[in-house]
């Protein structure tokens, strides 16, 4: 495994915080812009609360200041699980500056985005289109290594077109002593959608020096195994499939641990419905504003309560949050839907609208 790899070195300086379960690897919640928030993470807890969160991205340029929407997932944090605050940028004074105003929050580490595959991101240098300046990243990582005494980690994808820098770039995580690393197994022109390389994820593993957090389409606890057997990484980062089912850290630990799973009825779901809303709706929201919250969040959660995708096609014509709840309710409760069961995997062929999972605006 990935963490046996970890230099004694590294694990003595900056010790990770240990998971839920002593032995297990690490469930990490995925960054997710405009979802991981406060309320979010809050309303997991109840569920099924991940091992480590990670927070959206502190955007970071020549006037920026620590977000404060963002920083409230920080400060506020009461999920008894650390938090880590992730940066985007390619300005490295600025990095440097933002580092230092966040360590005086409690922080459980400073996270680095090489990652995100907006175009209006990438274009500006930043997020996954830093993996095309190798000598940027380098020097970038230093300064963050030097700034951060604590623990530092990286979220990067396998490549920006193609695969070819991975190794390059995977030596740099060595040279700078991050200490652990998300491998988000698609590539910047991958998006979200194209087929996630595991085998990537592998070659990442035997590469570093620190433990691998695997991420990309860990949809069930079957597959979370099947992605640890595959890759040997120490960890295992979910992001939509957690929207979809929040019970999904849970279900991991249960399933690694030989137990029972929890599976849950469409009634269960139609209450975590009552739980988004309230978590995610502000009450200064207009009802429309409330719905449209409301339905981002429903896109993944209605890949697995039909195969037809029926309740998706019925959500989204909703016009304010009593209707959208209403049309939950004939989908999920009435007519003897609450006992069924909600699926563990999405449905093959119900996706999520495309737009609800381009989460990188700048
Ligand atoms: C709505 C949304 C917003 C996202 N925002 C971020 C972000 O702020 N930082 C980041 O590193 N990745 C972000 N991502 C990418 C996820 O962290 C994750 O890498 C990706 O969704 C693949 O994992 P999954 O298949 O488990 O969802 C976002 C993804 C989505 C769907």
């Amino acid at each position: 495994m990935g963490i046996s790899a970890h230099t004694a070195e590294a694990r003595e300086l900056h010790p990770l915080p240990e998971p839920i379960v002593p032995g297990q690897p690490w469930t990490v919640l995925a960054p997710m812009q405009d979802v991981t928030t406060l309320g979010f993470m809050r309303l997991l807890k109840d569920y099924g609360v991940p091992d480590l969160f990670v927070t959206e991205f502190f955007r970071v340029h020549e006037t920026s200041t620590p977000e404060k929407h963002i920083l409230a997932s920080i400060v506020a944090n009461d999920t008894g699980r650390p938090v880590f605050a992730q940066l985007i940028g390619e300005d490295i004074p600025h990095m440097v500056r933002t580092v230092g105003q966040l360590l005086r929050h409690p922080v459980a580490g400073i996270d680095l985005n090489l990652g995100c595959p907006a175009p209006k991101v990438y274009r500006k240098n930043v997020g996954g289109g830093l993996l095309r300046d190798i000598s940027h990243v380098d020097a970038l990582l230093g300064a963050l290594r030097a700034a951060t005494p604590g623990i530092l980690s990286v979220k990067m994808r396998i490549g920006f077109e193609d695969t070819a820098s991975f190794l390059d770039f995977l030596s740099l995580i060595n040279k700078h002593r991050v200490d652990w690393l998300t491998v988000h197994g698609r590539t910047v022109k991958g998006l979200y959608r194209s087929a996630v390389d595991y085998d990537a994820i592998a070659l990442a593993v035997r590469n570093v020096t620190c433990p691998v957090v695997a991420n990309g389409d860990i949809t069930s606890p079957a597959k979370a195994a099947w992605v640890l057997q595959k890759t040997g990484c120490a960890g295992l980062m979910i992001g939509r499939n957690a929207i979809r089912n929040p019970w999904i850290f849970r279900q991991v630990r249960e399933f690694l641990g030989g137990k029972a799973v929890f599976q849950p009825t469409l009634l269960d779901v139609r209450g975590y419905i009552d739980s988004l809303a309230e978590a995610v709706c502000l009450p200064d929201m207009t009802p429309l504003r409330k719905a449209a919250r409301l339905k981002k969040f429903l896109n993944f959660v209605g890949m697995s309560v039909d195969p037809e995708g029926a309740f998706l096609k019925a959500m989204r014509l909703a016009q304010n949050l009593d209707e959208l709840l209403r049309v939950s309710d004939e989908f999920l409760v009435n007519d003897g839907q609450a006992e069924k069961m909600f699926s563990m995997e999405p449905y093959p062929g119900v996706v999520a609208r495309p737009n609800c999972e381009q989460g990188c605006e700048l």
